[in-house]
């Protein structure tokens, strides 16, 4: 490892999140506005090349676990191969994918095979004609038949994404809580964040405390896990559950102290803080033919300029950032 990717507080960043591309088969409204979000023209994206080059420089600087995001990563048509190239970077242990599983089923054997091994799945409702409202589109059943058939393949871990939202599907908190009962996946409440285009509103939010009393009210035994320092979620196990639920509170108790995570966006920028609104350019260099001693150069200036944490809830709506397509989370 080495001091690129060391910012001035002192935390390293072992893991970056790559997204893969702006598009999407779904419209969630946390995420996007109705009529979409402007596409960066293809021709200026990262070519499979450019993002295996880039890969490969901040895994030999350290970097161990890769998260492929988007837009919908599975909309990618060079997803596999993207996945078999970064197998084979030395030193990267992990390959994991953020997706909303809508097209995911039938592309999970081969996926397995080309190295990605952890899958995080964003499902925010068990109802499907709610899961039409709060996408844009249908899909529910696709969504569910993923999560079977990621757990009957050994994907591990699994975990389930639900952003909770106030009205829209706070009442079904322990509906999503009683999955776990017999499956072996991670259910993760989300506070509802503000993002470019997504009409964030404080009274939409939930705080994590507020879920998890309602989760104790219902359910015996809740208890705490230990969690990794680095880890955005905070972890419980409930009594005779074969999963577990876990909270991810970055609106209420911001998790920035133990942040391990950088990010490189599909337009080839990179972003070093998800809230953070500064980004700088890894494409233009690279299209300008500068090495990979100066894309070093450029990459350990921006993580140098890393702010200790991210604004309060009220400053982040207020600043602009992207939209949360863009980010990929
Ligand atoms: P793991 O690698 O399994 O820990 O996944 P993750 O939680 O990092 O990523 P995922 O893509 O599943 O995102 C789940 C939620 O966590 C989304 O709402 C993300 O926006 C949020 N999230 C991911 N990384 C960060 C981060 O660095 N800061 C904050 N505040 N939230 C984050
Ligand atoms: N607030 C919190 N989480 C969000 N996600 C998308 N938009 C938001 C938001 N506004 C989640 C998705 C996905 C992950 C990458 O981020 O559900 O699981
Ligand atoms: Fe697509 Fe994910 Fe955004 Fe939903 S949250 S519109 S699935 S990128």
């Amino acid at each position: 490892s080495s001091d690129m990717l060391v910012d001035s507080f002192g935390r390293f960043h072992n893991y970056l999140r790559i997204s893969l591309t702006e598009r999407c088969n779904l419209r969630c409204q946390y995420c996007m506005p109705a009529e979409g979000v402007e596409l960066t023209p293809k021709a200026e994206l990262l070519s499979h090349d450019e993002i295996i080059r880039i890969a490969n420089l901040f895994v030999t600087s350290g970097v161990d676990k890769i998260r492929l995001t988007g837009g919908e990563p599975t909309v990618r048509k060079d997803l596999e191969d993207i996945c078999l190239h970064l197998s084979g970077l030395k030193g990267l242990k992990t390959i994991a994918m953020t997706t909303n599983g809508i097209v995911l089923s039938k592309k999970l054997p081969r996926l397995k095979e080309c190295g990605l091994s952890a899958l995080n799945i964003s499902l925010d409702t068990l109802i499907p004609a709610k899961f039409e409202f709060m996408t844009r589109r249908k899909g529910h059943s696709k969504v569910m038949e993923s999560i079977d058939t990621a757990i009957q393949l050994g994907y591990d871990p699994v975990k389930i994404n639900c952003v909770i939202m106030r009205g829209m599907n706070d009442d079904e908190i322990c509906d999503f809580v009683e999955l776990t009962r017999h499956k072996p996946i991670n259910v993760r409440f989300i506070e509802f964040m503000p993002f470019d285009g997504n009409v964030w509103n404080v009274k939409k939010l939930v705080p994590y405390a507020e879920i998890l009393d309602k989760v104790r009210q219902h359910f015996k035994g809740v208890e705490r896990l230990q969690d990794h320092p680095s880890d955005t979620a905070k972890n419980f196990k409930i009594d005779g559950h074969v999963g577990t639920i876990s909270f991810i509170t970055s609106m209420t108790e911001h998790f920035c102290a133990g942040c391990n995570r950088l990010r490189l966006l599909a337009d080839g920028n990179f972003k070093v803080c998800l809230f953070g609104p500064s980004e700088v350019s890894l494409r233009e260099p690279i299209h300008s033919g500068l090495d990979d001693a100066g894309l070093k150069e450029i990459i350990s200036a921006a993580v140098k300029r890393k702010k200790a944490k991210h604004a309060g809830m009220f400053d982040i709506a207020k600043t602009a950032n992207r939209p949360m397509i863009h980010i990929g989370g």
